[in-house]
């Protein structure tokens, strides 16, 4: 269901840390939150797609002041629920496209929520505003998995993620388009409930040139926070591109 608040309205800001544990886990989010503030440095962050602030929280208790960007209201308000919520400036907005009045040393979007800007155009979009509010030197991360095309054989079109006696999950390819969603079927009370979020899939040198248009350079890419070498085996990639010192 789409409202205002985008793909993450108030039903799935109701239990997005329950159903998200295993990304809230102390050891997942302490590798993140580790590389998101040395790149920090002195100065400060921007999350795009802050959400329930799982990362920009104990970013900002290690001391680095996290500004926010989000599309959904009640994804903020259940930040703004939290200890320290209150002390995170958030912008509501399309992070493609929203202005917050400041430069930062570091901007971030993990969680493969690059993917949830489903054209080129507004993936390239949001490189261009990121590089516009990135200070000379500044960095920009982004943790986004590798698409999973190796794993679909000549005319299927769907991965399926999870199986059990209640919940179904499967992600769609359409390799022409680049279009993607994930799709979950779930047993309540006897009945089935269908929902399905669309994506872009987006590939680790497209990415490169698009911070290349914006004027940022590939500066690390890593198969995780833990700074592993990135392979042709990775599945997923955590990738760093810095703006120009002058
Ligand atoms: C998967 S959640 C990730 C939240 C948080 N970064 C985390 O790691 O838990 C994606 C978040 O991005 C937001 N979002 C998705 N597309 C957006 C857009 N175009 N502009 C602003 N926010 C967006 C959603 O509302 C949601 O809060």
């Amino acid at each position: 269901m789409i409202d205002d608040d985008g793909y993450f309205g108030e039903n799935v800001a109701a239990d997005y840390d329950e159903s998200e544990a295993s990304e809230f886990r102390p050891d997942v989010v302490d590798r993140t939150v580790d590389l998101l503030a040395e790149l920090a440095g002195d100065g400060p962050a921007l999350e795009l797609g802050i959400g329930t602030g799982r990362i920009a929280l104990p970013l900002a208790a290690r001391g680095v002041p996290v500004h926010g960007i989000d599309l959904s209201r009640a994804m903020v308000d259940r930040l703004r629920a939290k200890p320290g919520g209150d002390a995170i400036d958030v912008t509501i907005g399309d992070f493609a496209t929203a202005r917050v009045e400041k430069s930062f040393s570091v901007a971030y979007l993990v969680f493969n929520t690059i993917m949830n800007l489903t054209t080129q155009d507004a993936q390239v979009d949001c490189f261009s505003n990121v590089a516009a509010h990135l200070a000379p030197g500044g960095r920009f991360v982004v943790e986004v998995m590798v698409p999973q095309l190796r794993r679909l054989p000549a005319g299927q079109q769907a991965v399926p993620f999870h199986i059990s006696d209640t919940r179904w999950a499967f992600d769609t390819y359409d390799p022409a388009t680049q279009a993607m969603s994930s799709n979950y079927v779930t047993i309540v009370d006897g009945r089935a409930e269908h929902s399905s979020i669309p994506f872009r899939y987006v590939w680790p040198a497209e990415l490169d040139l698009m911070a290349r248009l914006a004027g940022l350079r590939l500066r690390d890419r890593w198969e995780d926070w833990t700074r592993e070498p990135f392979t042709g085996e990775s599945g997923k990639h955590v990738s760093v591109w810095e703006k120009p010192a002058d």
